[in-house]
């Protein structure tokens, strides 16, 4: 590493010696001075201004402490665009910012102006060997494949190649570990025809007209899912069943995946996104949009649940419903398409 007082680079500059330190140097660049640097009444000038941010630091910091006595607690003032603040907070906010920002702003302005103006050069080392040490390595190394008789004795090198060749056959075998398969699980869900349509949480079951057009039940449930759960002990059946339900104007509605699937415009699609399944929710109901939270895809629930944006491949499945005799919501069959995100054996 080679130091360069800034004088002595200026010295060296006027006599156009640039010279070279080594052949892959780069040339040097001339070293500019700060006007701080030759003119003393500059430096004082720079001295004065870093002097006075710092002094009005420390004013502010004085500040802070009056505003926090002086200012009241619940005092507001009304500021244009951001609308109404507490006084205190934004008093001693200002006092406490300005406070930092002046030290910060004195010491770069001493750093640029006042402090010493050194240059280093570093210089870089080649990254590779010379000649010689390569050498040496591959020597080392025949000496030591010598001296393993890794050459000599057959048959340590076939078993120990044997044996190598048989090490990663455990972490294959693990593989199995990751399985079932899944089968069927993931093609079908609980759903089938007669199945009453539930609010999740209250299990309460849900009449056509509890929907009014333009509203949304955000989860719903087979009326005898916690049955089922009891019976798998798990909760996957759940978390593919849930479904939404929405109800447009009939008029609004442009296509389905189960023609006639609707009811008086109340449709129900699984509420597990295709991407990556987060459950889905945010509906906007002027558009008729489904977003998923997670990657923004969306969904044309008006428009057979078609996907409009976002990353999801495949549209979102369709409940088809009907009415049971005592005027409840049920499924009238099971999802026509695997619900969630895909998977290997999809096709
Ligand atoms: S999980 Fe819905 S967009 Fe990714």
């Amino acid at each position: 590493m080679t130091q360069h007082p800034s004088n002595e680079i200026a010295a060296h500059d006027q006599h156009g010696a640039h010279g070279a330190h080594g052949e892959d140097s780069l040339p040097e660049i001339p070293h500019v001075l700060r006007q701080t640097d030759i003119d003393p009444r500059a430096a004082r000038r720079a001295e004065r201004q870093v002097a006075t941010m710092f002094g009005l630091s420390a004013v502010s910091t004085i500040l802070f402490v009056v505003a926090f006595v002086a200012v009241k607690k619940d005092s507001v003032i009304n500021l244009p665009v951001i609308g109404p603040i507490g006084g205190q907070n934004l008093a001693l906010g200002m006092a406490s910012g300005l406070a930092l920002f002046l030290i910060g702003a004195g010491a770069i302005q001493w750093a640029r102006k006042l402090m010493s103006d050194e240059e280093i050069v570093d210089e870089r080392k080649s990254f590779s060997s010379d000649d010689e040490t390569r050498d040496a390595v591959v020597e080392k190394f025949r000496q030591g494949t010598d001296e393993s008789g890794f050459t000599k004795r057959p048959i340590i090198r076939r078993t120990l190649l044997a044996a190598m060749a048989l090490v990663p056959i455990p972490a294959i075998v693990l593989l199995r570990d990751l399985g079932p398969l899944p089968e069927k699980k993931f093609r079908t869900t609980t759903w089938a025809k007669g199945k009453r349509i539930v609010a999740d949480v209250s299990y309460k079951p849900i009449r056509p007209e509890d929907i009014p057009i333009g509203g949304l039940v955000a989860g719903a449930l087979p009326a005898d899912i916690r049955e089922v759960e009891e019976l798998q002990g798990n909760l996957n059946e759940r978390a593919k069943a849930t479904i939404i339900l929405v109800r447009m104007d009939p008029s609004e509605i442009r296509g389905q995946q189960i023609p006639g699937g609707d009811v008086d415009g109340i449709i129900a699609f699984s509420k597990i996104c295709t991407h990556l399944g987060c459950p889905i929710a945010l509906y906007q109901q002027r558009t008729k949009h489904l977003l998923c939270p997670c990657h923004q895809s969306t969904f044309d629930l008006a428009d057979k649940g078609d996907v409009i944006f976002g990353p999801a491949a495949r549209r979102l499945p369709q409940l088809p419903i009907g009415v049971d005799n005592e005027g409840y919501l049920v499924a009238t069959g099971d999802f026509q398409e695997p619900v969630g995100p895909s998977f290997w054996e999809r096709g």
